[in-house]
């Protein structure tokens, strides 16, 4: 093994994957590429995308109707207003339309939009999916257990959020319940990435499950189908790999993940 690949087969774990009679246990069925599966728990579950779920799956009747009695309805789905981003727009003129955005009905459930975070000049652009109920809190993208994850994933890549990485996600604001966000919904806010994009003029970007892969190779793709390849967007080289928090719940794949940070790493370096 070279240097490189013992940090990050050291970062993200992955020795034991490694050791043929001593594999982590795999105690849920594996979906195709796991990506629509809940996350483990402490976070949320992600529920499938439609129709629009109530506040918590499976929560007794009365606690719903008690939930319901303090959260606002569910988001009413209305037309969705395109995005006009100007072609001069500023990270500060970027950032305050993104906070005030109401083009899809996300902003009506969420506490703050989440534009992004980083190294404004990085070799790595990491998209995910959309800001969970921490991220909403918090203002600021993976900052839950899978935001942890991915901070080792850079870690062992020598990059961070304060240096060489930028982190965003498909959508800006949280989708109620952590539901998928739905096809129309990263379609609308794409504009906000492909600014981004302009913006950050990254090295190498890494699509970090569906969403984000839908979002920059527009359209759908299976993670398992998509890995290895190398796409491209407004002349970036684009790589597709596991969310992390598909990985929290499916540590045997961290190894493919470890294969595609590696690619990642050759088309930001050449090494
Ligand atoms: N998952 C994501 O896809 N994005 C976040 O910001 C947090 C969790
Ligand atoms: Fe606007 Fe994107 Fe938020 Fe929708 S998710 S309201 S398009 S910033």
């Amino acid at each position: 093994m070279t240097p490189w690949q013992e940090i990050v087969v050291g970062q993200l774990g992955l020795g034991p994957v490694w050791r043929l009679r001593d594999a982590p246990r795999r105690d849920v069925a594996q979906p195709h590429d796991g990506f629509e599966e809940a996350p483990a728990a402490p976070e949320p579950q992600r529920v499938s995308s439609s129709p629009p779920a109530p506040p918590e799956p499976k929560m007794p009747r009365k606690a719903v109707m008690a939930q319901r009695a303090i959260e606002p309805a569910p988001e009413q789905r209305v037309p969705a207003a395109p995005v006009v981003v100007a072609s001069d727009s500023d990270w500060d003129a970027l950032e305050h339309q993104i906070r005030n955005c109401t083009a899809c009905v996300l902003h009506q459930r969420r506490k703050q939009a989440v534009p992004g975070i980083g190294d404004r000049h990085p070799r790595w652009l990491l998209v995910g999916e959309g800001p969970g109920a921490e991220e909403d809190r918090r203002g600021e993208p993976f900052v839950g257990p899978a935001g942890r994850l991915l901070d080792a994933m850079l870690a062992a890549a020598g990059l961070s959020r304060q240096s060489g990485a930028f982190i965003a996600n498909s959508v800006k604001c949280r989708p109620p319940g952590n539901r998928t966000p739905e096809t129309d919904e990263i379609a609308t806010c794409f504009p906000y990435l492909r600014r981004q994009v302009e913006l950050l003029a990254p090295r190498v970007i890494v699509a970090l499950g569906r969403p984000a892969a839908q979002s920059l190779l527009d359209r759908q793709v299976r993670i398992a189908d998509a890995r290895g390849q190398t796409f491209s967007f407004e002349g970036v080289p684009v790589i597709v790999t596991y969310h992390p928090a598909y990985l929290l719940r499916n540590p045997h794949d961290k190894g493919k993940a470890w294969e595609d940070l590696c690619r990642a790493r050759q088309l930001s370096d050449g090494t």
